[in-house]
């Protein structure tokens, strides 16, 4: 049964207590919608990427709701419940942040930055401060601290995932989900979708910013990231 439908993704239900079937669309959005298109093949780029990536994180200690990749295009994942928030860590400016708070493009954050969006289209994901959060009961003081600690760990390995592949980690999104168990874990995706990355050397992104800035195909940039990764195994 279909629980939810997003711009890039349809959950599922499955017979299995507890566990989810997410499906990976060839929809591309960008702006809030205001960029659309179909791409054939973007679905599958974003599962088996996402996949080896939450593979790479709990083989560095790094929890997630990933269960298993069961198709070109499906993942099942543990159920849980998203908590409304886009947790997003920057290790350089870029973006909104440059736009919002006049910074140089690409000048280093250290230590890196984390900042909390509500995730609701309808306000166009406004930017959050703790007590915002608070205000809203998406997260208790506690879970706001627990949640800034693990984005700052999936930072750390994240970046030396990209570091091995002569990548830099920009800046990316994540969310979490509370499991039947109440606990916090990461949850959506990880993929060139919701991270900024670019070449070490040459600053090629390697990210949505080429179909965000029409400067190139997604899919061959997708294609070349996946690559990469497939290089590092
Ligand atoms: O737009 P902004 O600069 O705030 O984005 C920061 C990071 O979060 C980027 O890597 C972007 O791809 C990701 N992001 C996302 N989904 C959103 C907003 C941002 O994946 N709705």
């Amino acid at each position: 049964m279909l629980l939810y439908e997003g711009k890039a993704k349809r959950v599922f239900n499955t017979e299995t207590d507890g566990v989810y079937r997410i499906e990976y669309k060839d929809e591309v959005t960008a702006g809030n919608g205001e960029k659309h298109d179909f791409l054939t093949g973007k679905g599958r780029l974003n599962n088996l990427i996402s996949a080896d990536i939450f593979e790479y994180m709990a083989a560095h200690g790094i929890d997630s709701h990933f269960v298993e990749r069961i198709s070109e295009t499906e993942q099942l994942v543990r159920a849980v419940d998203i908590i409304p928030l886009e947790v997003v860590v920057r290790n350089f400016a870029a973006g909104s942040i440059v736009k919002r708070l006049g910074l140089a493009s690409h000048q280093p954050l250290d230590p890196p930055l984390v900042e909390f969006f509500y995730k609701n289209d309808d306000l166009g994901d406004p930017i959050l401060t703790d007590d915002h959060v608070l205000m809203l009961g998406l997260a208790t003081t506690e879970e706001i601290k627990a949640l800034k600690a693990a984005a700052l760990k999936i930072n750390s390995v994240l970046s030396r995932m990209m570091a091995e592949m002569e990548l830099s980690l920009i800046d990316f999104k994540i969310e979490f989900g509370k499991g039947q168990d109440g606990n916090i874990v990461l949850a959506d995706e990880i993929s060139p979708d919701t991270c900024r990355i670019v070449d070490m050397e040459t600053k090629e992104n390697f990210d949505k910013d080429v179909y965000r800035n029409s400067t190139g195909s997604l899919l061959d940039t997708y294609t070349a990231f996946y690559n990469k990764m497939e290089a590092i195994k």
